[in-house]
């Protein structure tokens, strides 16, 4: 039924919408799990038999389909000792993982000099931080995007690398004069490299390897991140690096021609984001504080507490537009059971002045903005009439079906609407 069918499953808000185990729970049908963005900053929580994992780089895959490829397109910042170490804690349930996996060799690497780089950025930018999860992912996508990344398929050529390893960490000893950074070692970094990399031997690839099978079979494409955090979409300069939206798959697989069947854009029933930025329908109140301890809303890369707060009609409607979504799954609602009204932000105020739909985040970053509410009867469980309505309003606010629902966080606790 599914030959040949590709779709995406991607996150509309920042982050943290439940897409690891959304994908997990469609990934079975498909061939192939590929992932086209992001890097160890991404945390995707996933259940193997019961036992709980968080995948940073390797893809979200299912449990029950052990003939299922996986590939690391060449738009993913790859650290190798983070994907070793998930790629073995894994095989310890799923042996063949490995044999499965498929990296790009136009990936760049991120390498211990730009987590030193991620860390210093961060403090010079003083109360203008991001609030970066410190991976080194904006470091190497800056160094990729100004040609000096080192990608894998540089791990052939050992004089090569070595050059532009020394190349790169001349340049940074001389940009940002730091203790950590002068005790780097170029050729003590290669060595290592060259040895973690030995791991993956057989798993590095060039495009021509997959590319027109993957054409030829049904894939799913595992967004990271969330629209809001896209770095030319989202709440830019509170982004990450890479394109979170729909946009981002070809550029960062290299499958030009690739035409995709179906979108599911992935809502959580309330809003979280983790670091700092605008975020309008943030509550800072004892109610803010429930939501993070039901929901158990701690990163899943660095464990810090998220920010919690309200469902964004204004923030989704400009998602759905950016990711072009056909359809939608609504996670976490279950954390939402018992609450009496929920309230949901349907326009912003802005210097007396009503918005009901905005298209600049900008708006977001240069004013006070005040969410106006509308209150929804609240619901016992998934299965009360009020939570059928609050769903279908939201349908009707945002234009697209929502198609299924996650009920818990296991793989197969969902159910399906339409
Ligand atoms: P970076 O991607 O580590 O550079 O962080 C940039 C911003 O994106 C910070 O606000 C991070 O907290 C946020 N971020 C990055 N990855 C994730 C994620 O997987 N979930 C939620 N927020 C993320």
């Amino acid at each position: 039924m599914l030959k040949g069918q590709k779709i995406a499953i991607l996150g509309l808000q920042w982050g943290d919408e439940g897409k690891g185990k959304v994908v997990s729970y469609f990934a079975k049908d498909y061939d192939w799990i590929v992932r086209f963005s992001g890097g160890p900053n991404a945390g995707h929580t996933v259940y193997y038999g019961g036992k709980r994992f968080i995948h940073h780089l390797l893809p979200s895959f299912s449990k029950d389909n052990s003939s299922q490829k996986l590939l690391i397109g060449s738009g993913v910042l790859i650290d190798l000792e983070v994907l070793k170490e998930e790629v073995e804690s894994v095989s310890k349930i799923i042996s063949n993982v490995k044999d499965r996996l498929y990296i790009d060799k136009k990936a760049n690497l991120i390498l211990e000099y730009h987590k030193i780089v991620d860390e210093l950025s961060e403090r010079l930018k003083g109360n203008k931080a991001i609030g970066t999860t410190k991976r080194g992912v904006g470091p190497a996508q800056a160094d990729k995007i100004n040609r000096i990344g080192v990608r894998i398929e540089d791990l052939e050529n050992e004089k090569l690398l070595l050059e532009k390893l020394e190349m790169n960490i001349r340049m940074k000893k001389e940009l940002w004069k730091d203790e950590k950074m002068d005790s780097l070692d170029s050729k003590k970094i290669m060595d290592s490299l060259l040895k973690t990399a030995e791991f993956f031997k057989d798993n590095f690839k060039s495009s021509i390897d997959y590319r027109d099978e993957i054409l030829n079979s049904s894939v799913l494409f595992e967004g990271t991140q969330g629209l809001l955090l896209d770095i030319d979409f989202g709440t830019y300069p509170y982004v990450t690096s890479t394109s979170c939206s729909s946009g981002g798959i070809s550029q960062g697989t290299g499958l030009a021609n690739l035409k995709l069947d179906k979108i599911y854009g992935v809502l959580k029933a309330y809003t979280t984001r983790v670091g700092e930025g605008p975020f309008p329908t943030e509550d800072k109140t004892e109610r803010g504080e429930k939501l993070r301890k039901v929901g158990g809303e701690f990163g899943a890369t660095t464990g810090r507490p998220r920010r919690c707060g309200w469902l964004d009609l204004l923030l989704l409607r400009y998602a759905v537009r950016y990711s072009g979504v056909d359809s939608l799954v609504l996670t976490k609602a279950d954390i939402l059971n018992g609450i009496e009204k929920i309230p949901v932000c349907v326009a912003y105020e802005i210097d007396g002045k009503r918005y009901e739909d905005i298209d600049d985040m900008g708006l977001l970053l240069t004013n006070k903005i005040k969410p106006i509410y509308e209150y929804m009867d609240g619901w016992k469980d998934l299965k009360d009439v009020n939570f059928e309505k609050y769903v279908r309003f939201l349908e009707d606010q945002l234009g697209v079906s929502i198609e299924v629902v996650s009920t818990g966080p296991e793989t197969n606790d969902v159910f399906f609407r339409v």
